[in-house]
């Protein structure tokens, strides 16, 4: 039996990949900050091996009590999955105006880096032994191309665009790090894809876009940790 550890599982690209994973038998620690809000999640978990925990990916205390919760059952993989765009608004949109040139926040701003980035890597410290203890050793940050130096030639959300750039750099340290503990690190790209995030009109479905992601999960190799790849399988420019 494999272990997936997944974070922002109950709605948009997280919750269909828990969805894919305990239908194919996998034994899932499915996390998410209102459980008894999560209707989809609840109706998964009384089908399949899926457990709830409540989790603020925020609140590094509550991370550590999951650790305590999970001891050191081993992680096949861990997806760092959950991500905002803004604390306030689910949604991108351009007029998110207190993101862009001239009208920044910095509150928000480290808000959004707290989220995006910082717990991210929190989660890696605290169960990087679990990850250690199991077959598949990989570790998944969720990324955006919106996070690309290289791709990108138009203004850009400043708050989330920063904190998935400095994600990918987290992913580069951890892939290195983790190497000789035999641990894959990579960053995923799902393509903007119909979530709430995304928007109604969004260039992907999220069952294109999730079962795109889920072909690269289940063929990634230790060779390809340190890679940043998008929803086809395609390399991302960093
Ligand atoms: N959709 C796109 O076009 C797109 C493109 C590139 C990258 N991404 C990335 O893909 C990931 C998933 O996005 P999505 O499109 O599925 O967005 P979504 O539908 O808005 O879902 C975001 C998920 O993250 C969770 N989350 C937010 N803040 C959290 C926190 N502090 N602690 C724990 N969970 C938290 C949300 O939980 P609540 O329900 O509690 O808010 C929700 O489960 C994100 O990292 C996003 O940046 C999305």
């Amino acid at each position: 039996m494999k272990t997936l550890l997944i974070t922002g599982a109950n709605r948009g690209l997280g919750f269909d990949f828990t969805r894919r994973m305990a239908e194919t038998g996998w034994h899932i620690h499915a996390c998410c900050r209102a459980p008894a809000q999560a209707d989809g999640l609840q109706a998964l978990a009384a089908k399949h091996d899926v457990t709830i925990h409540a989790l603020d990916v925020a609140d590094f205390g509550q991370i550590d009590a999951l650790k305590t919760k999970l001891g050191d059952e081993p992680i096949d993989v861990l997806f760092n999955n959950a991500g905002i765009m803004e604390t306030s608004q689910r949604t991108l949109s351009l007029d998110h105006t207190n993101q862009m040139f001239d009208s920044l926040d910095e509150d928000e701003w480290m808000a959004v880096m707290r989220v995006n980035t910082m717990a991210p890597l929190r989660m890696c410290e605290v169960f990087v032994d679990n990850v250690a203890a199991s077959d598949r050793k990989q570790i998944l940050m969720m990324s955006s191309i919106v996070g690309s130096i290289g791709s990108n030639q138009t203004p850009r959300w400043y708050h989330y665009g920063t904190s998935k750039t400095a994600l990918n750099m987290v992913m580069r340290n951890l892939a290195a790090d983790l190497k000789d503990r035999g641990i894959s690190v990579v960053s995923l790209h799902p393509g903007w894809t119909q979530t709430d995030m995304g928007g109604p009109t969004a260039a992907l479905s999220i069952d294109e876009s999730v079962g795109g992601l889920f072909k690269v999960v289940e063929t990634l190799t230790p060779n390809d940790s340190g890679r940043f790849i998008a929803w086809n399988g395609d390399d991302v420019p960093w």
